[in-house]
């Protein structure tokens, strides 16, 4: 299974070199923002899900490389723009200075922005598509990283931030800040396929819905139990800054008790696609054993 998960990561990695290329011309500085955000040691996740989805319902294809590869974009833009200042002000990032600490802020704001742009531009310059579905990877992704999805989620996450929330206030914001992009992930690995009957899209919905929210906990976890260096970004920083997470809300143990819920209820979605499904059993092992 290693293998098969390091074949997806040289796929999109390939692919966003494509869409990479090495920085020149007169936006140099603002090309090369954008690849030391996208090549810095992203553990690929979001990918990973698509190219799993991908091959639980039929094969990972060349629509599944851009697929993935514009989730990508989407995940370090949104990186980039949560550690700003105004929002979670957090110097490090994948163990390297912040992409505003090493460029400047300006640049931060431009790099974010221009990433989601080439996200929207890779999948609607898909070839040998049809339309609609081409139209549904365009919809899906723009509703699960914009004001229904992810951003809503950071926007409940600033707001909320120095405040206590309920459990299921929580629950919401770690499904829209995070979950949203995981659901997009896993769906968008499908519906390119073009061959997803809604059997299988409803589970791949109900089992991204339980392994992103599983995700989201076990980052607050790692935040108060890891360390900077293992973790790549500050540790203890949801504590500095007052945020509401699982931990402060229900505690280490009960957060714990939390993911394995969840982990076990994202593997029983899977039951219908058989072996079919041995990359997602595997990555959602990674996602709840993760120590980074
Ligand atoms: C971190 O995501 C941000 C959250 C949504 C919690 P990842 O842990 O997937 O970050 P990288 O891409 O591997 O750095
Ligand atoms: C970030 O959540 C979610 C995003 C949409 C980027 P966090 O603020 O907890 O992510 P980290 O811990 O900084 O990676
Ligand atoms: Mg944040
Ligand atoms: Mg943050
Ligand atoms: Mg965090």
């Amino acid at each position: 299974m290693k293998k098969t998960i390091e074949g997806y990561i040289t796929r999109v990695d390939q692919r966003l070199e494509r869409a990479l290329p090495a920085a020149e011309g007169p936006a140099e500085r603002l090309l090369s923002a954008m690849r030391y955000s996208v090549f810095n040691g992203g553990k690929r996740l979001r990918p990973l899900l698509c190219f799993a989805a991908a091959d639980a319902v039929a094969k990972a294809d060349h629509h599944t490389e851009t697929a993935a590869a514009s989730i990508e974009m989407i995940h370090a833009y949104s990186l980039i723009h949560d550690d700003l200042p105004a929002m979670d002000d957090d110097d490090l990032r994948r163990g390297e200075p912040a992409c505003h600490i090493q460029f400047d802020e300006a640049t931060a704001i431009l790099t974010g922005d221009a990433l989601q742009a080439m996200a929207f531009e890779q999948l609607a310059a898909m070839k040998e598509i049809p339309p609609a579905t081409q139209l549904e990877l365009v919809r899906l992704l723009a509703n699960h990283s914009g004001c229904s999805g992810m951003v809503a989620g950071q926007a409940i996450d600033l707001a909320a931030t120095g405040e206590s929330l309920t459990l299921d206030q929580l629950k919401f914001m770690h499904a829209h800040k995070t979950g949203a992009l995981i659901e997009a992930s896993v769906l968008m690995g499908a519906v390119a396929t073009n061959q997803a009957t809604s059997r299988q899209l409803d589970a791949l919905t109900k089992f991204a819905s339980a392994i992103g929210l599983a995700f989201q906990i076990q980052d607050d976890i790692l935040d108060v139990e890891s360390s900077t260096a293992q973790l790549g970004k500050q540790q203890g920083s949801d504590a500095a800054k007052g945020k509401p997470t699982y931990t402060s809300l229900l505690g280490l143990d009960d957060a714990r008790v939390q993911v394995a819920e969840l982990y076990r209820e994202s593997i029983a979605c899977l039951e219908i696609f058989g072996d079919r499904a041995e990359p997602f059993r595997y990555i959602a092992g990674f996602i709840v054993n993760r120590a980074y």
